[in-house]
């Protein structure tokens, strides 16, 4: 949440790089932005806005017309204070000594504030932010550095902070609990801080990584220090495999199409694990006293699914609960526990403290991530990467495909089935590249034409299709608006049914399976109430009012029956003019609580 890009280097027009830089950071919050440039003169001038940042062709001319080289700027997802200009970041104290962006929350601002505020400085936004400026302006005669430091000594919570000063030449920055990653071109003397790496990627791919409650200073060359001990860190430079063009839309219009089609190439780079890895986990899973999935919203219901295919395909019980839930379940963690955390980020709060709360109980942690240099992959014992590229549209679906497929692979490995659950994804690989064409999605926006006005739509499923059903309705939901529920297909009448009424849109994912008739009769009860069935399934029937086919992949029906729902939600999204790459109120990476 919230995107921050700094510059610091030899080129003289740093607001540009900067502008152009953010909007590639910009999936991460889009309801304001805004950039501060240092110039030549020493004089910081901030341009801020409502509104995202893809929409600005270029800056004020003051901030462009004198050499700058040094420039910081943030694209921002709301969290204390509302969408204003003046909440928008960055902030600064009363004569523009210090400016910052942040994010993260500082949990005890509102203390920190009156304290502030009984000093005599003045605040000009409502945010919790804004205290750090005037926090570190009241040690800035003993230099931005040690200011910096002592202000973080009395933030609580969590923090991607860079500061600038009108009197000193550097860029100072730390972290804890958002990512922040400093990407270096030797060549050309230039650094980047930035919340995610493809932002930088145009400039350089090689990167060095701050870690939690480290600082880093750029001035002449880059310097790290931990901020518990105050001692410098030598730090590695990491070549990055990403290229540019992989975090870029290309021919696609949006990045959540360009993603749902890529599945045709990630699910196989999902599967073409390091075996030993895979082993080495599945002999971890068997071993231990206990594994617990977690993970959140997509990832949570890519969690649910392992329980599923587990218990089917290793005979085995998996827990699973969501990140935000997982510290009710504390006290029975012990040592040897497992846990297996799902995030595509990486960077997602719930689940990183879930995380950090397991490993003071000793648990082992296995992260399942998609962003290999994140806070999670970081802290966890053994990290499977899924290898998906960058997922840049907030609705996850790409990501979504691969997690399964690790998640086939470790039951597999754990019943020592190893190379038939890659047999399985490798044919669903090639099923996916045949079904993933333009006839496909033409043929689904006819029945997103169909019922782009409806108001509310149900989604059921069974066994593995339960939790896709989930996950349909989140897919849906986000990018459509349209209110939409996923249900377990057994429990409609128990309840549920009583929303059904002439017409209302219910999409029955019903797998070739030992389900496949239970699924089929809950639809058939939807169709006797009035309801219009969508049937996503490798066989048509009497009782669809619209057939989705999908082939039959077995124990890999989740991956399967999930694309068109995706390509669904994505067509709706469009017809209902809506930016499915940037939903409403949401943003990708939750890295606040
Ligand atoms: C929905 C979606 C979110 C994320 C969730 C966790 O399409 O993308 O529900 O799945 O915020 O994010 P990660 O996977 O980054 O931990």
């Amino acid at each position: 949440m919230c995107g921050i890009f700094a510059y610091f280097g030899p080129k003289d027009n740093a607001g540009e790089l900067v502008l152009e830089g953010l909007k590639k950071l910009e999936y991460r919050g889009y309801d304001s932005w805004g950039i501060v440039c240092k110039n030549e003169d020493g004089e910081t001038i901030i341009e801020k806005h409502v509104g995202k940042i893809s929409d600005a062709n270029e800056l004020r001319p003051e901030l462009t017309e004198k050499p700058s080289h040094i420039a910081i700027g943030h694209s921002r997802w709301a969290t204390h204070g509302g969408v204003t200009e003046a909440n928008a970041h960055p902030h600064t104290t009363e004569n523009m000594d210090v400016t910052i962006v942040h994010n993260g929350i500082l949990e005890n601002y509102l203390e920190l504030r009156k304290e502030l505020q009984e000093k005599g400085h003045k605040f000009t936004s409502e945010t919790d932010t804004e205290v750090f400026a005037h926090l570190i302006e009241e040690n800035i005669d003993k230099g931005l550095e040690e200011a910096f430091k002592l202000a973080l000594e009395k933030a609580e919570g969590r923090y991607a902070l860079l500061a600038i000063t009108k009197d000193e030449n550097k860029i100072v920055a730390a972290r804890r609990g958002s990512p922040l990653i400093v990407g270096i071109n030797k060549e050309n003397k230039e650094y980047f801080i930035a919340s995610d790496i493809p932002a930088f990627l145009k400039h350089t791919n090689n990167v060095m990584y701050l870690d939690d409650e480290q600082m880093v200073v750029l001035n002449d060359g880059v310097k790290f220090f931990d901020l518990k001990t105050d001692q410098p860190i030598e730090k590695r430079i990491v070549e990055i495999e990403w290229d540019e063009q992989s975090a870029e839309k290309g021919n696609f219009e949006y990045f959540m199409l360009k993603e749902i089609t890529e599945q045709k190439e990630t699910l196989a780079r999902a599967i073409n694990q390091d075996d030993d890895l895979i082993r080495e986990v599945a002999q971890a899973i068997n071993g231990a006293f206990g594994t617990y999935i977690i993970g959140c919203g997509t990832a949570g219901k890519v969690g649910m699914v392992g329980t599923y295919l587990f218990s089917h395909i290793a005979k085995k019980h998996i827990n699973f609960m969501f990140g935000s839930e997982f510290g009710s379940f504390l006290p029975f963690m012990t040592d040897k526990s497992l846990m297996i955390a799902i995030s595509q980020s990486g960077e997602t709060a719930d689940t990183l403290e879930a995380i950090e709360e397991a490993k003071k109980k000793g648990v082992k942690i296995v992260s399942i991530v998609n962003v290999e240099s994140s806070t999670m992959a970081r802290i966890s014992d053994i990290v499977i990467p899924i290898k998906a590229g960058p997922e840049k549209a907030v609705a996850s679906t790409k990501a979504t495909t691969s997690q399964i497929a690790i998640l086939e692979l470790l039951a597999y490995a754990c019943a020592g089935k190893l190379d038939e659950g890659k047999k399985l994804l490798v044919e669903t690989a090639s099923q996916i590249n045949d079904m993933l064409n333009p006839r496909y999605e033409q043929y689904i926006r006819k029945l997103a034409e169909k019922i782009k006005d409806v108001e509310s739509m149900y989604i059921i499923g069974k066994d593995l299709n339960y939790p896709m059903a989930l996950e349909a309705a989140i897919k849906l939901q986000e990018v459509s608006y349209i209110h939409a529920e996923g249900f377990a297909g057994g429990e409609l009448k128990h309840g549920p049914i009583a929303l059904i009424s002439e017409g209302t849109p219910c999409i029955a994912l019903i797998a070739n399976d030992h389900t496949k008739q239970e699924t089929l009769s809950n639809a058939i009860e939807v169709k006797a109430r009035g309801g219009y069935i969508i049937g996503v399934s490798p066989q048509n029937n009497e009782n669809f009012d619209f057939w989705i086919k999908v082939p039959d992949a077995g124990m890999a029906s989740p991956i399967i029956s999930i694309i068109p729902i995706q390509i669904l939600a994505y067509q709706l999204a469009i017809l209902r003019e809506n930016n499915p790459d940037m939903p409403r109120n949401l943003a990708k990476s939750v890295t606040v609580k």
